[in-house]
C-alpha cells in the first residue's frame, strides 16, 4: 500500500488538498484522521466537505457527536475526542450511517483504532518545521494509479 505524503503550509492549502481528496471518494469511504490538538483535522473535513458539494459551515462535532450535512453524498463527522470507549463508539451505529451510502469523517481516530474498518483512508497530520506548516501522510494514496 502507497502512502502519500504532503506538505501543508496554510489552513487553506490543508482544505485545497483534502477537497481534490474528496474528489476520489466513493459512497461509504471512511476517512480517519489522526493529530493532536490543532494539526488540522477539522479544516481538513471542512476542505472535504466542500469538495463533496456540502454548502454548509462545517463545525466540530459537540454533544451529537455526530454531524451530518447534505452534499452529493450524505457527509458525517464525528470526533472521537467526546467519546469515552470503544463501545460506546460502537453504539453509535456508524455502519447504518455508511450503508446509507455517504462518507465518513472521524477525527481523533487514534482513540477508536479498533473499530475503524480495514478500508478506512488513514490521514496522519505532524508538525512541519515552521508554524503552520504541516505533513500530511494519507494511506493508500488516493492518486495512485491502478490500485
Ligand atoms: N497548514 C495548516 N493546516 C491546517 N490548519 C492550520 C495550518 N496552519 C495553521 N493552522 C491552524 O491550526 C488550527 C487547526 O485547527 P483544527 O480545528 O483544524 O485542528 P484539529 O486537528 O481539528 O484540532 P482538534 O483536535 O481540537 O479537533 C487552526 O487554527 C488553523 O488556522
Ligand atoms: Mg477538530
Amino acid at each position: 500500500m502507497k502512502t502519500r505524503i504532503v506538505r501543508s503550509g496554510s489552513p487553506a492549502e490543508t482544505r485545497a488538498i483534502a477537497r481534490r481528496l474528496a474528489q476520489r471518494l466513493d459512497a461509504g469511504a471512511v476517512v480517519a484522521l489522526f493529530g493532536p490538538l490543532g494539526a488540522g483535522k477539522t479544516e481538513f473535513v471542512r476542505g472535504a466537505a466542500l469538495g463533496l458539494g456540502v454548502s454548509d459551515v462545517v463545525r466540530s462535532p459537540g454533544y451529537t457527536l455526530i454531524n451530518e450535512y447534505r452534499g452529493r453524498v450524505p457527509v458525517f463527522h464525528v470526533d472521537f475526542y467526546r467519546i469515552r470507549s470503544e463501545s460506546q463508539m460502537a453504539t453509535l451505529g456508524l455502519e447504518e450511517y455508511l450503508e446509507r451510502g455517504g462518507v465518513l469523517f472521524i477525527e481523533w481516530a487514534e482513540r477508536g483504532e479498533g473499530i475503524l474498518p480495514e478500508s478506512a483512508i488513514r490521514v496522519r497530520f505532524s508538525p512541519g518545521e515552521r508554524e503552520n506548516e504541516r505533513i500530511i501522510e494519507i494511506a493508500p494514496d488516493p492518486w495512485a494509479e491502478g490500485e
